[in-house]
């Protein structure tokens, strides 16, 4: 009981220190030695500083909370220093499992080695961490995104010479170069047969808007007010596209994909500015995270039927499907599933 007391006050004084929350499941703050010690889990998000990643966070710690678990939540707000530092925060707290969404998959790779010297397992959450020895990978399937987005543009811009600009995401973050993959996939066959051309790409650092923003920019100088789509693998880039748009008069005009489904994009898709996002119910992803890093914590079986090389093995994964949105389709995806309200999204 005394350990267990300690523990709490220790969250405490860190959650003072580092913004750490602690989510206390029903019959929380139970002694020890009044039945078996509750699971408690620690988050280490990216961010939460976008749209997507709140309702990632509250449904894990809603469904993780079901299970009898407490979840210790941490963000790094874009900082690896300090997502390795937010690791060694919950590990020194006594966690018995640790996921990660990790800002950088390649410098999280410390904070994986960090849990695995405590003897804590760690489950990757929709972006992989790379060279390491990652117990479990959870995400949804990222090339399959990729391919709806360029299948969707090819598909409505068929029987033109169609003049595409494309904005990727941020490189540190492995789920960026597989939506690229995927768009390859459906890209390449339709630029090799000269029914499209990319007229401009980049990459968006820290997949933010204002470098959208900066790269249609250059797309019209380079290109001209001359283009047909701005492929955007995400939905905070497809705001900067579209601003960018809206100054040239051309927002409505030019086909704008994303993803994630934000409420800002759900209206813009159903006002006209924006032509299509990919709908991930993250409901699926977070409760699936939940119940996995329950059983990591309690040291149950886990079983995962693909595999994803992450440059050191091949981390046990499972892949989540994905949904097309458009104006046609928001009916029977976002509105149907409760992800947004209709009134949120038609704004009246
Ligand atoms: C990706 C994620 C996307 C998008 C993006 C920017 O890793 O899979 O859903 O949110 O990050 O946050």
């Amino acid at each position: 009981m005394k350990a267990r007391i300690s523990l709490v006050v220790l969250s405490l004084v860190l959650s003072l220190l580092i913004g750490l929350t602690l989510h206390r499941g029903a019959g929380g703050g139970k002694a020890a030695g009044e039945g078996p010690r509750r699971p408690l889990i620690g988050l280490s998000m990216d961010t939460l500083e976008v749209e997507r990643w709140l309702h990632d966070r509250d449904l894990f710690v809603a469904r993780a909370k079901e299970l009898g678990a407490d979840v210790l939540v941490v963000s790094a707000n874009g900082n690896d220093t300090r997502q390795i530092r937010d690791c060694e925060a919950l590990i020194s707290n006594k966690i018995d499992a640790l996921v990660i969404i990790p800002h950088d998959g390649a410098a999280m790779a410390k904070g994986v080695a960090l849990a695995h010297e405590a003897g804590i397992p760690v489950l990757a959450y929709d972006r992989l961490i790379l060279n390491c020895d990652l117990d479990l990978y959870l995400t949804f399937d990222n090339v399959r995104v990729g391919e709806l987005q360029a299948g969707y543009l090819v598909d409505k811009l068929k029987g033109r010479k169609a003049r595409i600009v494309r904005l990727m995401g941020s490189k540190t973050d492995n789920n960026a170069f597989l939506f690229k993959q995927g768009q390859d996939n459906i890209l390449n066959p339709a630029i090799a047969a000269g029914d499209i051309e990319i007229v401009h790409e980049d990459w968006c650092d820290g997949w933010r808007p204002e470098n959208a923003k900066k790269a249609v920019n250059a797309a019209i100088t380079k290109a001209g007010r001359n283009i047909d789509a701005v492929l955007c693998s995400s939905d905070i880039l497809s705001g900067g596209a579209i601003q960018v748009l809206l100054e040239e008069g051309l927002a409505g005009k030019v086909l704008v994909t994303g993803q994630d489904a934000d409420l800002t994009s759900c209206q813009r898709i159903v006002e006209g500015t924006q032509a299509m996002t990919i709908y991930k119910p993250i409901k699926n992803l977070a409760h699936a995270a939940a119940e996995l890093a329950v059983r990591l914590a309690r040291r149950q079986v886990v079983v995962a039927k693909e595999e994803l090389a992450n440059g050191r093995i091949n981390v046990p994964s499972i892949y989540l499907p994905v949904h097309v949105v458009d104006k046609d389709t928001m009916e029977s995806t976002v509105i149907a599933d409760g992800f947004h309200k209709r009134e949120a999204i038609y704004q009246h």
